[in-house]
């Protein structure tokens, strides 16, 4: 129980809130108290500078100095507030999901400007709603890259798989929030290994998606209707597990395993992720793939001339090459 000074006000909360993360050694730590008492108060950030006197009461108080007291031990403070942003829209953020980061942004950006290519080289306007498009997101965590795909490609259908059932339900409560249920078939299915009857690559227009997952199985489906996708996104798990001891304990004690740790090395996923992608394309499919800080060597060398063309690598704003492309021939 943290002791409770008389000064409740909005100014004395944030001066002490920051004071004790900071002594905590939490990154950001401004920022995280500042959203965490706008968590509290229900707020945004104008109106927390613009009413420093404001006194807040010893409940509300109380319930502050508990999330800076969890935040300081480690919990991240999306798990705290529930959610974090991503491409502009909230999503819903719990401890099964990987809190979005800023560099899955990247994909995003890559994928549309592959996508208005295609158009340009097809004769079409660059800006499309995406009409006809059927596009999917392999291991799709909270839902946030084929929620904001969807967001910008109104007319596209998607397909969304995790291995998690959990992760799923967040996945679809994220796409209910946004509207676009209607247009998202999510499956729980290893990589691209659909269950048997799961090949269609969207829910039919007007019907909504079913809400149980089809059973998980293992073989994937490697007949000529299963390419049936214009775009493969992913981001899939890339940490090696022998880099768990470096990772922050914010990462490694909060965030689910399978959407941190592909193997030993952290490449490891990509073989059979660009292997059953080569089967689920259109020819002049587009598969957008985000990169773990040593996974381009392993990678790159998947995307062989016999089945890709058009290879590109796009780096984050550290300079890390984050984001490998190409073209199914
Ligand atoms: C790095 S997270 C990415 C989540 C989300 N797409 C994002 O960018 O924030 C990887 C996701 O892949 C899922 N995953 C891990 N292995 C998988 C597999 N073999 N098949 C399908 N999904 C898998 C995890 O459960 C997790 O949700």
């Amino acid at each position: 129980m943290i002791e409770l000074s008389l000064d409740n006000s909005v100014r004395s909360l944030l001066k002490r809130g920051i004071a004790q993360l900071r002594e905590a050694d939490i990154p950001s730590f401004t920022l995280a108290t500042e959203l965490l008492l706008l968590h509290i108060l229900g707020r945004n950030r104008t109106w927390l500078y613009s009413h420093p006197e404001e006194i807040l009461t010893d409940g509300e108080a109380q319930r502050f100095f508990d999330l800076i007291a969890r935040r300081a031990a480690g919990e991240p403070t999306q798990h705290l507030t529930g959610k974090q942003e991503f491409w502009g829209l909230e999503f819903e953020v719990t401890p099964d999901v990987l809190i979005p980061r800023p560099e899955t942004e990247h994909l995003i950006e890559v994928a549309l400007d592959r996508l208005a290519l295609r158009e340009r080289r097809a004769g079409r306007p660059e800006k499309s709603a995406g009409e006809g498009l059927q596009i999917a997101d392999i291991g799709t965590g909270s839902g946030c890259i084929v929620i904001a795909l969807a967001k910008e490609l109104p007319a596209a259908n998607f397909v969304a798989t995790d291995i998690s059932p959990a992760a799923l339900a967040v996945a679809k409560r994220n796409a209910a929030r946004h509207s676009v249920s209607n247009r998202i078939h999510f499956i729980e299915c290893n990589l691209l290994a659909f269950p048997v009857g799961a090949q269609q690559a969207a829910p039919q227009p007007g019907k909504m998606p079913t809400s149980a997952p089809p059973a998980f199985h293992e073989s994937p489906v490697t007949n000529h209707q299963s390419r049936l996708f214009d775009l493969i996104v992913s981001n899939p798990p890339y940490i090696g597990r022998r880099e768990s001891p470096s990772l922050p304990r914010e990462v490694r004690d909060h965030e689910p395993p399978a959407a941190l740790f592909a193997g030993e090395e952290g490449y490891e996923l990509y073989a059979d992720l660009i292997a059953q992608s080569a089967e689920h394309l259109k020819p002049a499919g587009i598969l957008v793939l985000e990169l773990g800080h040593n996974s381009l060597p392993a990678a790159q060398p998947l995307l062989d001339a016999k089945d890709w063309t058009d290879v590109g690598v796009t780096n984050d704003l550290a300079g890390i090459p984050r984001v490998l492309a190409a073209e199914r021939l």
